[in-house]
Formats: structure tokens, sequence, C-alpha cells
């Protein structure tokens, strides 16, 4: 068993981290939080207008001050952005203050699974596969790094992948009772 105060979901994108995260939150009677979401709450302005006018630097800058935030608290269940683990003290803080489930999901499901999707700027280009590719190869890494549990999703519905992460979760996880 491994207590902690959060549960946090990483991985790429279209490894289905919200619409998993959603029912398995519910599922343990956790606030489900979109970190990405918060971001674009706080900003006022989209992912894609925040890369535009701050750039990815700027983006990376506002995702940390806000995961920073967001794990202070507890009791959650965080829907992190495929990129945060790429920042060592993102990944020490997701460490200290969650259980991290890493979402993992191969290029070929990605790029069906993301479809056309407009709102990922690093996606917006023609070479999406090749990109999807290099992220995999820099990020694996990291993943397996800062995570307690991997859950390959490949060939998975999402009701599929929740009901597995639920079973494995049952017997590896149990919230630290804190103040949320
Ligand atoms: C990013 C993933 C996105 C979002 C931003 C950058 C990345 O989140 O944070 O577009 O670098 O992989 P999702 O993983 O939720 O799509």
């Amino acid at each position: 068993m491994n207590p902690a105060p959060n549960l946090i979901l990483v991985g790429p994108m279209g490894a289905g981290k919200t619409s998993i995260g959603k029912r398995v939150a519910e599922r343990f009677g956790l606030v489900f939080v979109d970190v990405d979401q918060v971001i674009v709450d706080r900003a006022g302005a989209s992912i894609p207008a925040l890369f535009e006018h701050v750039g990815e630097a700027g983006f990376r800058e506002r995702e940390k001050s806000v995961l920073g935030d967001l794990l202070s608290g507890a009791g959650q269940l965080l829907s992190t952005g495929g990129g945060s683990v790429l920042d060592a003290d993102n990944r020490d803080r997701m460490r200290q203050r969650g259980y991290v489930v890493y979402l993992r999901v191969g290029v070929e499901a990605q790029l069906r699974r993301l479809g056309r999707c407009t709102n990922r700027p690093l996606l917006q280009r023609p070479d999406r596969e090749q990109v999807l590719h290099e992220m995999a190869v820099l990020r694996e890494p990291l993943y397996r790094d800062v995570a307690d549990l991997t859950l390959d999703t490949d060939g998975l519905t999402p009701p599929e992948a929740t009901a597995r992460l639920i079973q494995s979760l049952a017997h590896r996880w149990r919230p630290i009772e804190e103040d949320a």
C-alpha cells in the first residue's frame, strides 16, 4: 500500500488522462482537476493563445506555478498536461504529493484518438507523427521515472482502461487523510 494525498495522471496527449481521470476520481471520491483548464482559467486565454503570446517557455512557467499550487492541496485527482514531466521540480513535487500513474499510449493510437484536434499547439504541423515519435523518445523515460504505476491504454476503450486502473489502485494506493 502506498498512501499519498493526491492521485496524479501523467502521460502523452491522447492517453485518456481526462476521460479516465474523471471516472477514477468519481470512484474514489476525489475532486477531478484538469491542470490545463486551471492554467486557461487563470490566464483568461486558451492554450493556443498562450503559446502564441508567451511561447512554450511562458506556458511551462504557468504550468509549473499552477501544478505547484494544486499539489499543496489534497484529495484531488490531477490530470496533467503531457509536457509537465519535462521539469525536474515538477517531477519531484508530484512524487512528494501524489501517487503517480503513467497512462501509456503508442503513437499509432495517439494519431487515431487525437484526430484533427486544433487545441494542441505542438501538433499544428504536417509532420505530426514524427513530432509524436520524438516526444515519446524524450518523455517516455521521464514518465517511467516519476510513475508509481503504469497502465498501457493501447487497444482499451476509456471504460476498459478505467476498470483496470481502479482494480490496480484498489490494491496499491489509499489516500492520506489531509485537510484539502
Ligand atoms: C502538451 C500537452 C497538452 C497541453 C499543451 C502541451 C504537451 O495537454 O498541456 O498543449 O507538451 O504534451 P494534454 O496532454 O492534456 O493534451
